[in-house]
């Protein structure tokens, strides 16, 4: 059976963990194959609501293997802490599998990630400062740890001896921090290494075997495809490729074991951090997303910004991840408001563009070129068959579905479980 990846569509925080709990009784492995604790999935299992950043969501599903793949950067006390959290409520965590390719976030990369931030000052990413990009810079110039550094003491002590040394002069001469400590990294690290040791093994080769097995495979992507480091909006991105293709690389399995694409887009859009947003909206329609809506970070508790539905944003997220079918999650929200609008086009000093522009010049001073619709008013969150909702948003879904090019399959009408409508 091929696997399925879902990926967000738009700047993160689309509801992948709502979704991830609608395809888990079908999925034997959810894996995580990029990012780190950057990210947030909030999953409501029963009455129980659980805040995941590392963990993949599988972990929360007793026939569900969870698996974080070679992409991820491992921060190993946010996993021992995640773990244990977990446990604590008596979810079973000795399943999970742990790649020994995947990098890990080291303190120096904390440090280095708050203190590249306070020195770009108004020019700053506004990240989550969870250390992802200096982890990721590292494993590109070749000096990152591992996690299979942790079981070989002698090696991981070379090899921090190496980027320490680097990393003590930038932090001391460069940022005027004191240096870091090699033998209290060391003691820390290694014992979170022989807590971690019974997890760790060779996740893409289980992978291709459940996969040549017929099993199913969830590809669970974090943050978003305009996050993606090649194709968002760079700078203004994360450090590694939430897209697609990145299940590939980031897991080990090739192209053609995933078939089934799943993008997942509000029925709005938010970003948080700094960086273009065509659409964002002024602050008396945000304000009312951010309320109705809930918009604030799972992980930072950042309020997020807030605009209308980017069709062009959209429809180029779905081509760059091959998406065979679109979630649109948070319909409801709109049904706070008279008029709601889909951006169909950018407007650059008169010129009309239909396409993502590859420009970051045009990108950060286009105008959105808005179609308005009637709102609904009403209350959705009693529809499950698209036949109950108002014919006013079964107007704006066929619009948002035409621009983007893309079947949607569901649509979210509320935070809760079965707050599901299914539209085909
Ligand atoms: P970093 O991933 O911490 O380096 O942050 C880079 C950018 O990605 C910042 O704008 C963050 O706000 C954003 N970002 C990182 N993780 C998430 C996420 O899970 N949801 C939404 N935005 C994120």
């Amino acid at each position: 059976m091929p696997g399925t990846a879902l990926v967000g569509l738009q700047w993160g925080d689309e509801g992948k963990g709502k979704v991830t709990d609608l395809l888990a009784g079908d999925t034997d492995f959810v894996v995580r194959y990029q990012g780190g604790n950057n990210a947030g999935h909030t999953i409501v299992v029963g009455d129980q609501k659980y805040a995941l950043h590392l963990v993949p969501t599988g972990v929360l599903y007793r026939h569900c293997t969870p698996v974080i793949g070679a992409g991820v950067v491992v921060n190993p006390r946010v996993l021992l802490e995640e773990l244990d959290a977990l446990q604590g409520r008596g979810v079973e965590t000795g399943r999970l599998l742990l790649s020994g390719n995947a990098h890990l976030i080291m303190p120096y990369h904390l440090e280095l990630d708050r203190v590249q931030e306070r020195r770009l000052g108004k020019n700053r990413l506004g990240t989550t400062k969870r250390g992802i990009g200096p982890a990721y810079a590292d494993k590109a110039a070749r000096i990152g740890l591992r996690v299979q550094d942790l079981l070989e003491p002698k090696i991981f002590s070379a090899k921090l001896e190496v980027a320490l040394k680097e990393k003590n002069l930038i932090l001391t001469r460069v940022y005027g921090r004191l240096p870091m400590d090699q033998k209290a990294i060391e003691d820390e690290y290694l014992a979170y290494g022989r807590r971690l040791a019974p997890y760790i093994t060779d996740t893409a080769v289980v992978l291709q075997e459940a996969l040549d097995a017929g099993r199913s495979v969830l590809f669970e992507g974090a943050q978003a495809t305009l996050l993606d480091l090649d194709h968002g909006t760079y700078p203004f991105v994360t450090s590694s490729n939430p897209m697609a293709g990145g299940a590939c690389t980031g897991s080990g399995v090739g192209p053609r074991d995933i078939e089934r694409i799943i993008g997942i887009t509000k029925a709005y859009c938010t970003r948080v951090g700094s960086g273009p947003f065509p659409t964002e909206a002024d602050p008396s329609d945000a304000d009312v997303m951010v309320e109705v809506g809930g918009e604030y970070g799972t992980t930072t508790g950042r309020r997020r910004r807030c605009g209308w539905f980017d069709a062009i944003a959209t429809r180029y997220a779905a081509r760059l991840n091959s998406v065979t079918e679109v979630i649109l999650t948070k319909l409801d929200v709109l049904s706070a408001f008279d008029v709601v609008r889909l951006a169909v086009a950018y407007d650059f000093g008169g010129r009309r563009f239909d396409h993502f522009p590859p420009s970051q010049t045009v990108l950060n001073k286009a105008r959105p070129v808005y179609e308005e619709l009637p709102g609904w008013r009403e209350d959705l969150s009693e529809a499950r068959a698209l036949a109950d909702l108002p014919p006013r948003a079964l107007a704006f879904l066929d619009r948002l579905e035409e621009l983007i090019q893309t079947p949607v399959s569901w649509v979210s009408v509320g935070p809760g479980r079965d707050e599901m409508v299914r539209a085909r």
